[in-house]
C-alpha cells in the first residue's frame, strides 16, 4: 500500500519532550520504547534528522511491515553499524545477493542436518556438566553467561564451520579479547545521531579497525584450515562453510568472492553463537528465581528420561521445558529490535510513513503488549501451551523475526537450547548471587551486562 490522502501523521514527542526522550533512550532504550508506546500508542513518530523514526508495536502492524509489505522495507540505516563488521553477509545484504546466498546456505539447515548437529550439541552440554563438578563441590561461583557463550560458539564452530574442537579454544579466546571494542563501536553508532565516519582516526574507530583486523585474520585461519582439509580428503561435507567454499571455488564464473565468503563466516559466528548463548543465560537466570518451575522441569525430565542423556527424539516428549525456553525468549529476546527503512511512502495502521523513514519494531515491546499478554512481566511458561499459542496473534511473539528475513537458524537454536537445558538441568540447579546484580544491557543483543555469576548446586 502507498500512503492514502487520509493517512494521518503519527503522534509522538516534540521539542524538549523529544530531547528528553532521546536522552532516556541512550540510557535505557527499551524502557523508553515501552513508555512511548504507553503514552502515544502503537505507532510513535520521532521527528529525527535525516529521517523520521517510527516505533511500531502492534502485531498487525508488525505483520504488515515484516511480511505483507516486506518488499517495501529494506534493512537500511540502522544495520549500517553491523555491516561495518559483517559486510554483505546474510543478515545485512539485500535484493538479489541476499536471495542467492540464502538459497545457497539453506540446505545446511535441512532437517537431516539437524540430527547430526544434535550430537555435537549434546557433547558440548556434557562438557559443561563435567566442568562444573568442581565449582559445585567447592561452592566457587561460575560466570554462566561466559560459559554459555563458549558452548554456543563451539557448537557453531564445529557444526557450521567444521572447525577442529582443539582449535576452537584458541579462537574463542581471540574473539573474547576483541568483543568489547566491536560492541562499543556498534553501540555508539546505533545510539548516536551522528558519529565520525570510520576513516576519521578517533580512538574508538581505531580500536574498532584493529579488532576487525584481528577478526579477519581469525576467519582466514578457519577458512584456510578447511580448504586444506577439503583438498586432502576430498570431503563431501554439507555444512555452511562447505557449501560456501564449494561456491567460492566454483570456476564456472558464477562463484562467490573471497570477500563474500569472509562476510558470511563472520555473520554466522555473530548471529549463531551470541543469540543462543544469551537466551540460555536468561533462561538459567529466570529459573534461579522460580524454584516451582524448576521442580516441574525436573519432574518432566525424570519421567521421560529416567536419568539418561536426551537425544533429539526425546525433545517432543519434553514440552514443558520447551515452554520454559519460549517464555524466556519472550521476556528476554536476544534480538530486541528489528529496524527497517521504507523504500516508498506507505501507510501503517492509518499513519503516513514517508519514503526513507526508519521503522523500528521491538520484540521486547511487542512481547509485553498488554492487549496480547496478561501480567506481561511475569515468567509464566503456561503461555506457550499449544492451545494458548494457537489462539494468539502470530506476530505477538517474534523472537526470530517474521517474513522473508526470518532467522535461518531458528530450528537450530531451538534444538540446541532444548538439549542444553535438559542436560544441564538434569545435573544442577543455580543460585544468583546478590553481590553480583544482573543488569540487562542492549549491546546489539540483549545480554547480562556484567555476566551472570551463580553458584552451582547438585540437583535434589
Ligand atoms: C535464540 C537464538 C536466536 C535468535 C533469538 C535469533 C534471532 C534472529 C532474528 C530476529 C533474525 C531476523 C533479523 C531481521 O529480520 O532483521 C535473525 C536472522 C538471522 N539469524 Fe538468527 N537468531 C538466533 C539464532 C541463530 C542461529 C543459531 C543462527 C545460525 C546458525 C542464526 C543465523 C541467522 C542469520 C544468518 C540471519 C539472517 C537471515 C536472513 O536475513 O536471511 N540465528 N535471527
Amino acid at each position: 500500500m502507498t500512503s492514502s490522502k487520509h493517512a494521518r501523521c503519527a503522534p509522538g514527542p516534540h521539542g524538549v519532550a523529544l530531547w528528553h526522550s532521546l536522552r532516556r533512550m541512550r540510557r535505557s532504550a527499551l524502557t523508553e520504547y515501552e513508555r512511548l508506546r504507553e503514552q502515544f500508542g502503537d505507532v510513535v513518530r520521532l521527528p529525527i534528522l535525516p529521517h523520521p523514526v517510527y516505533l511500531v508495536s502492534h502485531p498487525d502492524a508488525v505483520q504488515y511491515v515484516l511480511r505483507e509489505n516486506a518488499r517495501n522495507y529494506r534493512k537500511g540505516l540502522l544495520f549500517k553499524p553491523i555491516a561495518a563488521l559483517q559486510g554483505q553477509g546474510l543478515l545485512t545484504s539485500e535484493g538479489e545477493l541476499w536471495t542467492r546466498q540464502r538459497r545457497l546456505v539453506q540446505p545446511a539447515f535441512h532437517r537431516r542436518q539437524l540430527a547430526m548437529f544434535a550430537e555435537v550439541m549434546v557433547d558440548e552440554a556434557r562438557a559443561v556438566v563435567q566442568e562444573w563438578r568442581q565449582p559445585m563441590q567447592t561452592r566457587t561461583p561460575v560466570n554462566v553467561a561466559e560459559r554459555m557463550n563458549r558452548l554456543t560458539f563451539n557448537v557453531v564452530g564445529r557444526v557450521l564451520l567444521g572447525a577442529d574442537p582443539g582449535a576452537l579454544a584458541a579462537y574463542s579466546g581471540t574473539l573474547r579479547a576483541i568483543a568489547l571494542p566491536l560492541l562499543q563501536f556498534i553501540n555508539a553508532r546505533a545510539t548516536r545521531l551522528w558519529a565520525p565516519p570510520l576513516w576519521v582516526p578517533t580512538p574508538r574507530n581505531w580500536r574498532f579497525r584493529r579488532a576487525v583486523a584481528v577478526y579477519d585474520a581469525l576467519v582466514q585461519q578457519i577458512i584456510a584450515a578447511r580448504r586444506q582439509a577439503r583438498q586432502h580428503t576430498g570431503e563431501q561435507a554439507t555444512d555452511v562453510l562447505a557449501l560456501l567454499l564449494a561456491a567460492c571455488d566454483d570456476t564456472s564464473g558464477a562463484g562467490m568472492s573471497e570477500r563474500q565468503l569472509r562476510d558470511e563466516v563472520i555473520t554466522f559466528i555473530g548471529a549463531g553463537a551470541e543469540t543462543s548463548a544469551h537466551a540460555l543465560s536468561w533462561t538459567w537466570y529466570l529459573l534461579a528465581h522460580h524454584p516451582e518451575i524448576v521442580r516441574r522441569v525436573h519432574t518432566e525430565l525424570d519421567t521421560v528420561l529416567s536419568g539418561r542423556t536426551p537425544t533429539q527424539q526425546d525433545l517432543p516428549h519434553l514440552p514443558y521445558s520447551r515452554m520454559v525456553l519460549a517464555e524466556a525468549l519472550r521476556l528476554y529476546p536476544p534480538s530486541v529490535v528489528l529496524p527497517r527503512q521504507a523504500n516508498a511512502p506507505d501507510e501503517i495502521s492509518g499513519y503516513a510513513i514517508p519514503q526513507d523513514a526508519v521503522v523500528v519494531i521491538s520484540q521486547y515491546v511487542t512481547h509485553r503488549h498488554p492487549e496480547f499478554w496478561s501480567e506481561p512481566e511475569q515468567f509464566q511458561p503456561e503461555r506457550f501451551t499449544p492451545e494458548q499459542e494457537a489462539r494468539r496473534h502470530r506476530c505477538a511473539y517474534i523472537p526470530f523475526g517474521e517474513g522473508p528475513r526470518r532467522c535461518i537458524g531458528e530450528a537450530f537454536a531451538l534444538l540446541e537450547m532444548h538439549l542444553v537445558l535438559a542436560i544441564i538441568a538434569q545435573a544442577y540447579t543455580f543460585q544468583v548471587m546478590p553481590e553480583h546484580p544482573v543488569i540487562p544491557e542492549v549491546a546489539v543483543t540483549l545480554r547480562p551486562r556484567d555476566g551472570l555469576w551463580m553458584t552451582v548446586h547438585a540437583r535434589q
